[in-house]
């Protein structure tokens, strides 16, 4: 069973053990480059949580996958990562539209997420979700207008939101606790 909730600051060793256990062809494309573990670590140590959301996918009560939303105002970057076992079964297309929601909710319009130009499965959820891409030599900008929260969209969390709380409570490896 897979269960999306945003971690909590507590949790944030969970989401560096999710980062570290990433292949290097997949923290590469993560992070637009090679990083030690020791840099995947600081990265996580310098998330700032009172701006940022990590919306997390977890299978059997660990993360498996994840995205970063980095709030600046009315914008975000946002970033991905899904384990090799998990990818392509649709996770990462799931996670995103949950993570665009919960923005929209929080008044974000605009969110940028930067990859490389031989990410063709980035490239392809971010084509599906109606992406202003923009080729830069061997990087891609993705420019996502979101528009304004609506009842709509405001429900839709609530819902997402009531059937975490249920999957929870069939999957007790998935409740907050730190790592
Ligand atoms: C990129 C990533 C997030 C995709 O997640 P995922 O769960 O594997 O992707 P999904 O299964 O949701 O969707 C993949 C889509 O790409 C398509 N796809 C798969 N392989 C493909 C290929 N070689 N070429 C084109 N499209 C491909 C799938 O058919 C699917 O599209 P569809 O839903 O229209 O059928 C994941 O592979 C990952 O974490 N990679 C490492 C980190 C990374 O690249 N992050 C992005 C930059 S921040």
């Amino acid at each position: 069973m897979t269960v999306f909730r945003p971690l909590l600051p507590a949790e944030s060793g969970r989401y560096a053990a999710h980062l570290l256990r990433l292949s290097a062809a997949d923290r590469r494309a993560r992070f637009m480059g090679g990083l030690s573990d020791a840099s995947v670590c600081a990265h996580v140590d310098r998330i700032d949580w009172s701006r940022s959301i990590i919306l997390a996918a977890l299978c059997g009560g660990e993360v498996r996958g994840a995205v970063e939303l980095r709030i600046a105002g009315s914008g975000a970057e946002l970033a991905i990562s899904i384990e090799a076992d998990w990818q392509n079964q649709g996770l990462g297309g799931v996670l995103v539209r949950r993570a665009f929601t919960m923005a929209r909710n929080r008044g974000i319009r605009g969110i940028e997420l930067y990859c490389l130009g031989d990410n063709h499965r980035m490239l392809r959820i971010a084509g599906r979700l109606s992406a202003l891409i923009r080729f830069d030599g061997g990087e891609v900008q993705c420019d996502f207008q979101l528009p304004a929260a609506d009842a709509f969209s405001l429900t839709l969390e609530a819902m997402d939101r009531g059937g975490t709380a249920l999957s929870m409570m069939l999957e007790p490896g998935s409740l907050p606790r730190a790592a």
